[in-house]
């Protein structure tokens, strides 16, 4: 069953390269700055420009959500904030959610962040929070974000044709999922 206070009280999870920590007022600016990033946008297919009000309001509302959660990656060594990510759309009922993940830079991709970020809130999800089914949407020219899902038991369940517009082109969206009981098998 599904323990709503794990996602109340949000956790710190603690691996060798990453710290994943609370989002909260005090990653405003990083967050914001990383909102700019033109690769990262491109990646995320994120067409909205947000402002440092809106940047603001999103951090310093995260706190106590239980329909989500909402941690800063930040590098174990010094805090220094490397990107966030979030389990949303979180249904008790069906004990599923929704997983999205950025780091704040191109500059930081490739190091293993993801994946072992990607890891930790796997291993949360399912034995701390009770989820079973855990979702996301990934654009099917996002190769390395494919191979970090693959690796972390994500599996392709469809295509969305056509979804995203960027620049006068149109690409797909594939949908993937990683169920706790595929996750334990393997
Ligand atoms: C997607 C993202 C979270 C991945 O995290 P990361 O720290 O860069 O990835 P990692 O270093 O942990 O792993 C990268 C893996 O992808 C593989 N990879 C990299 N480029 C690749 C490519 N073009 N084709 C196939 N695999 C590729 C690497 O070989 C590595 O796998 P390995 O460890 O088995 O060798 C990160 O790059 C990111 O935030 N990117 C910008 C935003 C984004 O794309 N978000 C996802 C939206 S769905």
């Amino acid at each position: 069953m599904m323990n709503a206070s794990a996602l109340r009280d949000a956790p710190t999870l603690v691996g060798e390269r990453v710290r994943l920590v609370p989002l909260g007022p005090e990653h405003t600016d990083a967050y914001f700055a990383a909102s700019l990033d033109e690769e990262v946008r491109r990646l995320t297919g994120t067409h909205r420009h947000l402002t440092y009000g809106q940047a603001r309001e999103w951090c310093e509302t995260r706190a106590g959500r239980t329909d989500r959660l909402d941690l800063a990656i930040t590098a174990p060594k010094d805090g220094r904030y490397l990107g966030e990510l979030s389990l949303y759309d979180v249904s008790p009922e069906n004990e599923s959610a929704g997983y999205r993940i950025a780091l704040s830079g191109i500059e930081f991709a490739g190091q293993g962040l993801g994946r072992e970020a990607t890891e930790l809130v796997l291993e949360h999800a399912f034995d701390r929070i009770g989820l079973h089914r855990v979702w996301l949407y990934v654009y099917a020219f996002n190769m390395r974000a494919i191979a970090v899902y693959r690796s972390c038991g994500f599996t392709v369940e469809g295509r969305l044709r056509d979804a995203l517009l960027w620049e006068g082109r149109r690409h797909d969206a594939l949908l993937m999922a990683v169920l706790r009981t595929s996750l334990k098998n393997t």
